[in-house]
């Protein structure tokens, strides 16, 4: 490392950051991380509690269950991580309630020099955390986690891919599933050519580029297309969040 700015910061508050820098250790990550391409920081929102029990959270007003975090502990702590480098990040809320994370969406984001992610637990955060900092709220999909952190890294895994030179191969991003929207990848093979009696399409073997470019876009096609069907016959996969 040349001891360079990075060229995407993330910066992610939340009450397990171990969960966060356990998968900044892993595999593609780190390398970008060691690189000096890439950092990851996790902040432990509790280091901002005021409370000598180092509570962060309370009971809801007007009853129900669980816990909600509380605004002064979660702004206090996105306020001095906000100043703890010179650029300022955009804000992003990881919450089912907001806009359903797509691959143009991580294109968006992946042209930010700074993210800083909020993460929730419990029963979610007081809404005047998200009426003070005004985040970019996102949803990886219409289902609960039991919190913010893993929808977190998904959004982390997906968007550090396209950061230049993170990928070995700068091309490699531009074949794959999604890169244009509804498009899915064709189906790849490996050795050995036949595995249970499954053999690998001839068409792969045979060293004819231009037929082997043509069997690829048909079958991107065809995958592509039952993609469709099964999200229309699954009304479910389809609606928005
Ligand atoms: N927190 C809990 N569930 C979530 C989801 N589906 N997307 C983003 N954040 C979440």
């Amino acid at each position: 490392m040349d001891g360079a700015v990075p060229r995407f910061r993330v910066d992610v508050l939340t009450l397990f950051p171990e969960l966060i820098t356990g998968y900044a250790s892993q595999s593609l990550l780190k390398l970008a991380i060691s690189a000096g391409l890439v950092a990851v920081e996790a902040w432990n929102i509790r280091d901002w509690s005021k409370d000598k029990h180092q509570r962060v959270d309370d009971r809801p007003f007007g009853g129900g269950p669980g816990m909600v975090l509380m605004c002064e502990p979660v702004i206090d702590a996105y306020e001095a991580v906000q100043a703890k480098v010179e650029r300022p990040g955009l804000p992003v809320m990881m919450t089912p309630a907001g806009r359903r994370l797509d691959q143009r969406l991580v294109e968006e984001l992946a042209t930010s020099e700074r993210l800083v992610i909020l993460c929730g637990r419990y029963e979610g955060f007081d809404d005047r955390i998200r009426q003070v900092i005004r985040p970019l709220e996102v949803s990886i999909g219409d289902y609960v986690c039991n919190g913010g952190e893993v929808p977190a890294m998904a959004l982390i895994d997906a968007t550090i891919r396209l950061i230049p030179g993170v990928l070995g191969d700068a091309e490699s991003t531009e074949d794959e599933s999604h890169s244009e929207p509804g498009r899915l990848e064709y189906p790849q093979y490996t050795r050995p050519r036949d595995y249970r009696g499954l053999a690998v399409p001839d068409v792969l073997l045979g060293g004819n580029h231009g037929a082997v470019a043509k069997w690829r876009e048909e079958q991107s096609r065809a995958r592509s297309q039952r993609g469709v069907e099964r999200t229309d016959s699954n009304p479910g996969a389809a609606a928005s969040g």
